[in-house]
C-alpha cells in the first residue's frame, strides 16, 4: 500500500501516543520507512528508543541537536519524506500547525514541509469540540491538511464523544488512500506548465510608471501548486515583493512587451495560465529622463497605445499552441457576463473571473472567490485562500489534460 514511500511521524504528546507505536509497525507492514519525530510532551507517554526500536530508524526530537543537525537538517527532514502524518495530534499541536509557531522540532518541521499533511486528532471531548480548536481544524482543512478522525467513543479521562484517536490500520489506509489522490499521485508530472503572475510596470520617465495592484500571491500560488502536482514550471512574473516559488523556474520582467516575449521564449507547454494582471496600456514614448515640472506650464499629457494581448497571442497560436489556455477575468461587475465575454474574444479554454473591486479585497489579498467560465458553462468555488484556489484550479487542468472533465 505504501511501497518505499517516506512517512515523516510526528508524535504528539497524548495518551494515545502508546497507539502510535503500534502505527509505526503497521506503516512498515504497508511497506513505508518510518522517520519519527516526538515531541517534548510524547517522550512523556513513551521513550524515543521504543520509536526507534521500532521504526529502525533514529528519533528526531530536538530542534537544537548538533548531531541531527549535522546529519540531516530539520528543513531538509521536512522534505525527504514523501508525507507528514501527526498522530496523535494534540489541540496544541493543532493550534501551532494553525497559527504557524515553531517552537520546537515538530512545530518546525510542520512549517517548513511542502509535502502533504495527514493529522489523526486525538484529545478530551470538550477540548475537540472547543471553538478554538474548531477555528483551527477549519484553518488547517482549508491549508490543504487531511484529518483522519477522530472518532466517537470512551475516553481515557472518562468523558465519552469525539476525540479518540483513529485506529493505527485505519490511518494507515487513509494515508495510502491520500498519496494516492494527492501530490505524490503528480497528476501534471511530464507536462510543462507556464505561468504569468504579478502586475507590469509600464515606464514613463526612468523613475514613473504605470501599474495595478496585483501583489502577485495568486499567480505564484498557481505555479507552487503545478509544482506540488510534478509540473515542470515556468513562471513569468512581473515586479513583486513576495520570494520565488520553490522548484520553479522564474522569469522576472517588467513590461507586457517583455512579459510577451519571455512566455514566446518558455513555449512549448501543455498548459499556460495568464494570471498577471498585464497593464492594456503602455505610454507611447517613454522620458529617456525624468520629466521636470515646470512653473505655470500645464501637467504633462500621456499619450498611451496598446499593449500586445498575452492571453489572446498564445491562445491563438496556430503552432505550438499549448493543450489548455486559462486566462483570468479581473472584473468590478458583472464578472460572470464579462468572463464569458472575454472566454469567446481571447480564444482561450477557461477563464477564471474574478471579482477585484477593493471591497472584494481580491487585489493583494489572501483569499479568492471565483467563477471558472468555460464553454460548458460556468461554476462557482467557495471564497477560499488562494492557495486552495490554485490547488483546485491545477486539479482542475489536470482532468482537463486527461480529457476528463472537472
Ligand atoms: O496578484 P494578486 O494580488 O494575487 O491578485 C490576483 C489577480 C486579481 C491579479 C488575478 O486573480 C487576476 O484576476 N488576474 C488577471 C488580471 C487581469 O489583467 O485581468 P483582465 O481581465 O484585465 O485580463 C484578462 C486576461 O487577459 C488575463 O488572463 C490577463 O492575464 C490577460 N491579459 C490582459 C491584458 C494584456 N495586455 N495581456 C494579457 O495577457
Amino acid at each position: 500500500m505504501l511501497d518505499g514511500k517516506r512517512i515523516l511521524l510526528i508524535i504528539g504528546g497524548g495518551v494515545a501516543a502508546y497507539k502510535a507505536l503500534d502505527l509505526i509497525r503497521r506503516l512498515r507492514d504497508a511497506g513505508a520507512n518510518v522517520i519519527v519525530c516526538m515531541t517534548p510532551a510524547a517522550q512523556q507517554f513513551v521513550t524515543p528508543l521504543s520509536a526507534a526500536s521500532l521504526s529502525g530508524n533514529d528519533v528526531h526530537v530536538d530542534l537544537f541537536s548538533l548531531t541531527d543537525e549535522a546529519k540531516m537538517g530539520h528543513i531538509q527532514l521536512s522534505r525527504v519524506a514523501d508525507a507528514v502524518l501527526v498522530a496523535p495530534a494534540t489541540a496544541d499541536l493543532l493550534a501551532k500547525m494553525a497559527h504557524g509557531l515553531a517552537n520546537n522540532l515538530a512545530s518546525t518541521l510542520l512549517l517548513a514541509t511542502n509535502k502533504p499533511v495527514f493529522v489523526a486528532p486525538a484529545m478530551n471531548v470538550q477540548m475537540w469540540l472547543n471553538p478554538a480548536t474548531r477555528r483551527n481544524v477549519a484553518t488547517l482543512r482549508e491549508d490543504g491538511v487531511t484529518f483522519i478522525g477522530p472518532l466517537d467513543g470512551p475516553m481515557a479521562c472518562g468523558e465519552f464523544g469525539p476525540g479518540r484517536m483513529a485506529e493505527p490500520s485505519d490511518i494507515v489506509t487513509a494515508v495510502a488512500k491520500g498519496l494516492a489522490s494527492s501530490g505524490v499521485a503528480q497528476p501534471l508530472a511530464g507536462k510543462h506548465v507556464l505561468v504569468t503572475s504579478g502586475p507590469t510596470r509600464e515606464p514613463i520617465d526612468p523613475v514613473r510608471y504605470l501599474s495595478n495592484h496585483s501583489s502577485g500571491k495568486q499567480g505564484h500560488a498557481i505555479a507552487a501548486a503545478a509544482r506540488s502536482a510534478g509540473a515542470d514550471v515556468t513562471l513569468v512574473s512581473g515586479p513583486v515583493a513576495i520570494p520565488d516559488p520553490e522548484g520553479v523556474r522564474v522569469v522576472h520582467v517588467e513590461t507586457a512587451q517583455q512579459m510577451l516575449k519571455e512566455v514566446q521564449a518558455a513555449l512549448p507547454a501543455d498548459v499556460f495560465i495568464s494570471t498577471a494582471a498585464v497593464a492594456d496600456w503602455a505610454v507611447a514614448a517613454p522620458a529617456s529622463s525624468k520629466t521636470k515640472k515646470t512653473r505655470g506650464a500645464p501637467p504633462p499629457v500621456l499619450k498611451l497605445v496598446e499593449n500586445p494581448d498575452i492571453l489572446a497571442t498564445i491562445s491563438k497560436l496556430s503552432f505550438n499552441r499549448p493543450t489548455l489556455v486559462v486566462g483570468f477575468a479581473a472584473e468590478t461587475d458583472d464578472v460572470i457576463d464579462h468572463g464569458r465575454e472575454k472566454l469567446a474574444r481571447k480564444g482561450c479554454d477557461l477563464i477564471v473571473a474574478n471579482d477585484v473591486s477593493p471591497a472584494a479585497g481580491v487585489m493583494g489579498g489572501d483569499a479568492n472567490q471565483v467563477h471558472i467560465v468555460s464553454a460548458d458553462g460556468v461554476e462557482s468555488w467557495p471564497l477560499q485562500s488562494k492557495a486552495a484556489v490554485a490547488r483546485q484550479l491545477v486539479q482542475t487542468c489536470a482532468k482537463l489534460l486527461e480529457g476528463q472533465r472537472p
